[in-house]
């Protein structure tokens, strides 16, 4: 038995909800390129979940669905009160949404028509706490989602308590459209093997907002605003990445695992900075991205993945720089809980072998001669 380091090329099950084939991501076999420009978050949702696109009458029922179920129990708002200050943001959605769990009737109910209620009231519901907590700690009352708008404007008004802007909510529409899902990532992975032993949904999005937490993974676009913010200005650009290149350190952002030319969710959101940056007035994290870019990419032959543009996008629309990865969770969760929902459709347990590399036997020494 030989390991492959990180399950690199492993094809570790089917899948029929997105793929990556020649560098180009489809969800259901739609381009993502197609759905970023014309597709609503909600209508993504429902192709994963359902594996079309909806009518307009399905689509409007899942919106109801949605709005229905966007309240969170008083409870979880109670619980985001008592976290202590300062609690990292991705460790208190993952702890709300598990404890989501505990005030769910159905939460071990396992027919596939429970599974998608609870599919639906974990989407609808995953913004309302990102908001709640961002509010909270700020000493501010959390805000009740309203009815008759997409997640993505209801969102932006639960953060800030206003009407958001329409270029917020379509910037905001498309980044959650092109984090929706994304083939067996390493948060998805987590969730299916989690819910492969019969496990709950609740239990396997919780380790799937684990596994998104690093970053390697979701918690890169944060590190990218960190990154940007530590550059400061464009004349520190190259001193920057060259002193990175040279310690061998990551520059967060680039290089993919499955993508080696180019990640094609990248370009959009490249679009997206520029074009806030100049509705903003604030070129500068669209200039010092774009010079960093250039540099990784003749040096070192990198280029930037989905997580290299969001970060100006998200600092764009005034989005605390802790909250990138949960609303990268709160897209993800779309196509976390599709998987789960596939998973469950033709389960076998998932429990693969390790390479043993320790002693081939070793004596056991009692305690007094250690
Ligand atoms: N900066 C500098 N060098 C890099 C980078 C980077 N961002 N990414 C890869 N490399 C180098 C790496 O040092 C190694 O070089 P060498 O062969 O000389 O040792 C080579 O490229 C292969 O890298 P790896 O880490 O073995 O590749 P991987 O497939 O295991 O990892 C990755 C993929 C995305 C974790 C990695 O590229 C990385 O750490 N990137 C930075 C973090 C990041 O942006 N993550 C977001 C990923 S995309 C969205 C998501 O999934 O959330």
């Amino acid at each position: 038995m030989t390991a492959t380091k990180g399950l690199e090329g492993i094809v570790a099950t089917t899948s029929s909800i997105s793929s990556i084939i020649d560098g180009v991501l489809t969800y259901r076999g739609i381009n993502i390129d197609d759905l970023a420009e014309q597709a609503s978050f909600e209508e993504v949702v429902y192709l994963l979940w359902f594996g079309k696109l909806p009518t307009q009458s399905e689509l409007d029922q899942l919106n109801k669905d949605l709005v229905e179920n966007a309240a969170v129990p008083s409870q979880i708002l109670e619980q985001l009160k008592m976290y202590p200050k300062g609690v990292n943001s991705m460790a208190a959605l993952r702890t709300a949404i598990s404890s989501l769990a505990l005030y769910d009737k159905e939460a071990n109910e396992m027919s596939r028509e429970a599974n998608v209620r609870k599919a639906i009231r974990l989407q609808a519901q995953v913004g309302t706490i990102v908001a709640a907590f961002a509010r909270i700690r700020e000493g501010k009352e959390p805000i009740a989602p309203k009815s008759g708008v997409s997640l993505a404007h209801n969102f932006l008004y639960m953060l800030t308590g206003e009407q958001p802007e329409d270029i917020a909510v379509e910037a905001l529409n498309k980044a959650l459209v092109l984090h929706a899902d994304h083939e067996l990532n390493a948060s998805t992975f987590a969730a299916r093997v989690t819910v492969a032993t019969l496990s709950d949904i609740y239990s396997g999005i919780t380790s799937a907002i684990g596994a998104l937490k690093g970053p390697l993974h979701g918690g890169a676009n944060e590190a990218v605003m960190a990154m940007l913010e530590e550059i400061g200005t464009a004349d520190n650009v190259e001193s920057y990445v060259n002193r990175k290149l040279e310690n061998k350190e990551k520059l967060m952002g680039f290089g993919h695992r499955v993508y080696k030319n180019g990640d094609p969710r990248a370009k959009h959101l490249m679009k997206m900075s520029e074009e806030l940056g100049k509705i903003t007035g604030n070129m500068n994290w669209f200039n010092m991205s774009t010079q960093i870019e250039e540099l990784v990419t003749s040096k070192k032959g990198l280029k930037p993945n989905v997580d290299f543009y969001s970060a100006s996008v998200y600092t764009s629309l005034r989005i605390p720089r802790d909250l990138f990865t949960p609303i990268f969770a709160i897209s993800r969760m779309s196509g976390w809980t599709a998987h789960i929902l596939e998973q469950y459709e033709n389960n076998r347990l998932i429990r693969p072998r390790a390479e043993y590399t320790g002693p081939a036997t070793a004596p056991y020494v009692p305690i007094e001669k250690r």
